[in-house]
């Protein structure tokens, strides 16, 4: 396989599900080669299996991004086995629970926030001591339309996903000048496992999903591996602290 990231090593967080592993099989089709850390191994075993098969290169190793040891244990795994990091796409997340504000918990708030921030946060920091020594590299985070504007009903997604474009953006001004670019992803409702959890607690809400996007649909997870791949590549190269809305207008209403 070559490509626009040819050769180039690139790790995917949440890369056992959704968005994560297409963008991982994406990533393996322009030639990459990918570490696809998840929590889950069953999942993360099975987007291996696919870049395998299709005769692309790549490791899965199993990492819980909220926890600092076992993201240390990834990155030094990782870097033994490649010598070197070029890409990190930032994107295991969960969901948190449709509640108002004045009813949320405590447990949620410190789930959502530990796996949406403090892992963003965690795995940042140790792709950046690895791309400085290398004097390279382009980390994008994933975040959401609910990064950009509002939820009245889900306030620590909310607030994990606009922390994820402020790290972004800071992260970005801190190492422009060292060749390493800091972008985010700001997808709109996609479908995927995640999505469907959350319509199946409702009836209906899918249909009230799709219509809040003048597209008149949800997003497919490949359509925001499009979006990373090219952040990634060259063709990007002067692009940095964008927060790149991948959303069929959602956030233009
Ligand atoms: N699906 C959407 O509509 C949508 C929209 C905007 C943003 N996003 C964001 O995209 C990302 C991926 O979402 P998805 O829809 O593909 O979800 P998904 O549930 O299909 O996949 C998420 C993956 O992350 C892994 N994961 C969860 N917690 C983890 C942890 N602590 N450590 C390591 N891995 C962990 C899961 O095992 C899973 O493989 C999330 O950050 C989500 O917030 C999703």
């Amino acid at each position: 396989m070559a490509g626009k990231l040819d050769r180039r090593v690139t790790l995917i967080t949440g890369g056992g599900s959704g968005i994560g592993q297409a963008a991982a099989l994406a990533c393996a089709e322009e030639g990459n080669t990918v570490i696809i850390a998840d929590s889950d191994a069953e999942g993360g075993g099975a987007t291996l299996r696919q870049i395998k098969d299709k005769g692309g290169e790549a490791l899965f190793i199993r990492a819980d991004v909220s926890k600092t040891a076992e993201v240390e244990a990834l990155f030094s795994q990782a870097v033994k086995q490649y010598g070197r990091l070029d890409c990190a796409f930032n994107n295991a997340g969960i969901e948190g629970e449709s509640t108002a504000l004045a009813e949320s918990t405590e447990e949620t708030w410190d789930r959502v926030l530990g796996v949406n921030l403090k892992g963003v946060w965690l795995c940042m920091k140790y792709e950046l001591r690895q791309m400085l020594k290398q004097g390279s590299g382009a980390i994008v985070n994933n975040a959401s339309v609910m990064g950009l504007v509002g939820s009245p009903t889900n306030p620590a997604y909310t607030a994990s996903k606009h922390g994820v474009v402020g790290l972004t953006k800071s992260a970005a001004l801190a190492y422009a000048r060292s060749g390493i670019r800091v972008n985010a992803v700001c997808p709109g409702f996609v479908q995927s496992p995640l999505t469907e959890r959350k319509f199946a607690s409702s009836p209906g809400r899918k249909e009230a999903a799709i219509a809040r996007h003048p597209i008149g649909r949800l997003g497919t997870p490949k359509e925001i591996a499009a979006a990373v791949v090219w952040l990634f590549s060259d063709a990007a190269s002067f692009v940095t602290g964008h927060t790149l809305t991948v959303d069929g207008g959602y956030v233009i209403q």
